[in-house]
């Protein structure tokens, strides 16, 4: 099990003290993200947003936050989406936070427990399982809510199904569905939307601090750690979203896999296929404005795999009930964002009310 341990200044000591009984009792995956000294004050939510990123991020299977009362790391590392952190005085709370709310971060107050009691504590939180059950049905309530207030932050070892209901997202796939709205116009729609999209879903993307001298001063700044990201357009209308994303991620690559819908089976034929040479080392996003069967969408995540494609996510636009349910099915790792789930698909395979067929009406050649 990795462990990800933070304290402030005053719960420094302590630190020292569960760091040295973990590495005891045998876990060796000890993380231990600051702070250095109890000599200089340091700000707690600093640590517990490190700490409480590398859990929600599953760069850590738990966590444990240490300062005066506890109480300051816990209100910080509950506002991250997918930190359950239990504040505990005692054993029995311990337990149960892990029995019944699955807590995967500990917080604990220095000033208010002695070391033996703080490692009792430890000890009960790290070695008791969560019961699941009618439990599950509660914690799924609290993950529901943290998806809807931020889709891309959630981790989860299935594949998910994120609905952008952002306003300006709602409002320019409005104007797409319009029978009346131009080639023009829809095909630069179809760029924004697919930006924004991209935007939100990019949201984790990982930092690192460099410096930079602005004409006033040396200053700490960001900038992407450069993880290597791969756009796949399923052709043709695919090929409507790639600008929209580049704008954004200039440096990602770009495959391109050509499927068509054969119209009397609506199975997907394949006539081409380029994925950049790496593609095993990238995070992939396949792009398809419409997810109707989930025939070609499938086809399209199948071909990547077979390529050596890992960690794949598809980005359409409309999604029917239908295609999300083979997509899941077939690919149970694969998170799918849209802008819309409509009702259902037509006799023909179109979903309905949708917008049409995509590529024609990008390409105009209805
Ligand atoms: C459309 C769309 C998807 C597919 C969706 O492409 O762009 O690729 O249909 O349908 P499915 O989920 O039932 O497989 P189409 O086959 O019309 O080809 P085109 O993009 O070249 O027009
Ligand atoms: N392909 C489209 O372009 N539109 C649909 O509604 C279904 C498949």
């Amino acid at each position: 099990m990795k462990i990800a341990i933070g304290s402030d200044h005053a719960a420094f000591p302590l630190k020292s003290i569960l760091v040295a009984h973990l590495r005891e009792k045998g876990f060796e995956e000890i993380l231990d993200m600051g702070t250095d000294t109890d000599s200089l004050p340091c700000d707690y939510p600093d640590i517990a947003l490190k700490v409480g990123e590398m859990v929600a991020q599953r760069k850590a299977d738990r966590g444990v936050l240490l300062c005066g009362t506890g109480v300051g790391m816990s209100i910080a590392a509950n506002k991250m989406p997918g930190v359950y952190a239990a504040h505990c005085h005692d054993v029995e709370t311990a337990s149960m936070s892990r029995r019944h709310n699955n807590s995967n971060v500990l917080t604990l107050g220095a000033r208010i427990l002695s070391p033996e009691t703080a490692v009792e504590i430890l000890d009960v939180w790290l070695s008791t399982e969560f019961e699941g059950d009618r439990h599950s049905r509660r914690l799924s309530k609290i993950a529901d809510y943290e998806q809807k207030i931020c889709p891309s932050c959630c981790l989860s070892d299935k594949g998910k199904t994120v609905i952008f209901d952002h306003p300006l997202v709602q409002h320019k796939v409005s104007i797409i569905r319009d029978k009346n709205t131009s080639v023009k116009e829809f095909r630069e729609l179809v760029q924004e939307i697919a930006g924004l999209m991209v935007y939100e879903i990019t949201r984790n993307l990982p930092l690192v601090k460099i410096q930079v001298e602005t004409p006033l001063a040396l200053t700490d700044a960001y900038a992407l750690e450069g993880k290597k990201l791969a756009i796949v357009p399923v052709l043709r209308a695919g090929l409507g979203m790639v600008d929209g994303i580049l704008q954004l991620v200039p440096n990602a690559k770009v495959g391109h896999i050509g499927l068509y819908r054969d119209p009397e089976t609506l199975m997907p034929v394949e006539y081409y296929c380029k994925l950049p040479g790496d593609i095993s080392e990238r995070d992939i996003l396949i792009l398809d404005p419409m997810l109707a069967t989930g025939g070609s969408a499938s086809a399209a995540i199948s071909l990547v795999k077979a390529r050596g494609g890992k960690k794949v996510s598809l980005v359409c636009i409309i999604a029917a009930p239908e295609g999300v349910s083979k997509v899941h099915g077939d690919h149970p790792d694969v998170d799918i964002f849209a802008a819309a789930l409509d009702s259902h698909l037509n006799d023909h395979g179109y979903i309905v009310p949708g917008l049409g067929d995509a590529g024609d009406r990008l390409f105009g050649t209805k």
